[in-house]
């Protein structure tokens, strides 16, 4: 209809062309049953989605899925009516994500997936073939935890599990899975970096290390996957209110006597000249654009959602 609209916009010149566009466009409105203007609210739901639409479906792995941001991501991207495979070393926050997403009428499938353990992820195929979907279309790197020490007394086996969660473990997925989206010839491999992507801060040596380790994975990736239709990109968000992020405030509330929203106001939130927290529906609503047409060449790059906070 938009092509009509158009060819009729080419053909007609000047003063006709705009009522010609609204009358056609009215017409094509009119000619739809009722049933589609009632069903047209639920446009994304999976069992009112249009055939035309399930090409828009892409079969999604998220790692890290049972709480958080993993699941504030899995929840919006199947409310946008993508199948989400929601993974975790917690097999059983998995497996309940999945069942409420699956009851709310979305497409879910729960599994336990330890991104540190190389045998699992060896096997991650075998996994995938267990929703039967297909192939992995997007794998969203998400899974991850936090350590605060000095390095002097930070327990190395710690600094190193951090670095094999948040940056091997990364690399170890997306080696996996990249056979499959060659010869599907299109995948789009989203990290969720932090800010300490791209700055430091002091007792947090293994994470900084890891997720600026991220980064410069991307990029190389993205060189070794650039004659296909796939992309790897990594978002850095600040902080976002998660389990992750309430251990935080807790512990610097004990250690500086401060009240949790003296914390959040005068340590945490400081250095973002926004100063608020960052939403899942924001992470989301990054990651949708970058699985669309219009992202297709952004890739390697990383997608900072700091409020301000590198500018200053
Ligand atoms: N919350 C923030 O402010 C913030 C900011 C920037 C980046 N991040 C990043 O976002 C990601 C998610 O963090 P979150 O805040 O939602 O934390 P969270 O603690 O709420 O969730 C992390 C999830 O990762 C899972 N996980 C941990 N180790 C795993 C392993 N070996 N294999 C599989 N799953 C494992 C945990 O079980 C948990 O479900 C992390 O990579 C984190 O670094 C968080």
């Amino acid at each position: 209809m938009r092509c009509l609209s158009l060819g009729v916009c080419l053909a007609l010149d000047g003063v006709g062309r705009n009522m010609a566009v609204v009358l056609i466009e009215w017409l094509f409105l009119l000619s739809l049953p009722e049933s589609w203007f009632e069903l047209s609210g639920l446009w994304y739901r999976p069992e009112f989605k249009p055939d035309l639409l399930d090409s828009l479906s892409m079969n999604i792995l998220i790692t890290g899925a049972g709480s958080g941001i993993g699941e504030g991501i899995a929840r919006g991207l199947a409310a946008e009516g993508h199948r989400v495979m929601v993974t975790d070393y917690d097999a059983k926050t998995a497996d309940q994500l999945a069942k409420s997403l699956n009851e709310e009428g979305y497409t879910a499938f729960g599994a336990a997936l330890d991104v540190a353990d190389q045998q699992t992820i060896d096997s991650v195929s075998d996994l995938v073939a267990q929703t039967g979907w297909g192939g992995v279309d997007v794998l969203i790197n998400n899974a991850g935890l936090q350590h605060v020490s000095p390095l002097e007394d930070f327990p190395m086996d710690k600094w190193a599990y951090l670095v094999q969660v948040m940056l091997t473990g990364v690399a170890g997925l997306t080696r996996a899975l990249l056979p499959q989206m060659r010869e599907q010839n299109f995948g789009r491999v989203i990290n969720i970096g932090s800010i300490h992507s791209l700055v430091g801060s002091p007792y947090k040596s293994a994470y900084v290390a890891a997720k600026h380790g991220l980064i410069g994975f991307s990029k190389v990736i993205a060189l070794e996957t650039a004659k296909s239709d796939i992309t790897i990109n990594t978002i850095c968000p600040t902080y976002v209110r998660t389990p992750l992020v309430d251990q935080q405030i807790d512990a610097q509330a004990k250690v500086h006597g401060l009240s949790h929203e003296e914390v959040i106001e005068q340590i945490m939130l400081k250095p973002m000249p926004k100063g608020v927290f960052i939403s899942f529906e924001e992470l989301t609503g990054i990651c949708s654009f970058l699985l669309s047409p219009s992202a297709r060449n952004i890739t390697g790059q990383s997608i900072v959602v700091d409020g301000g906070w590198t500018v200053t």
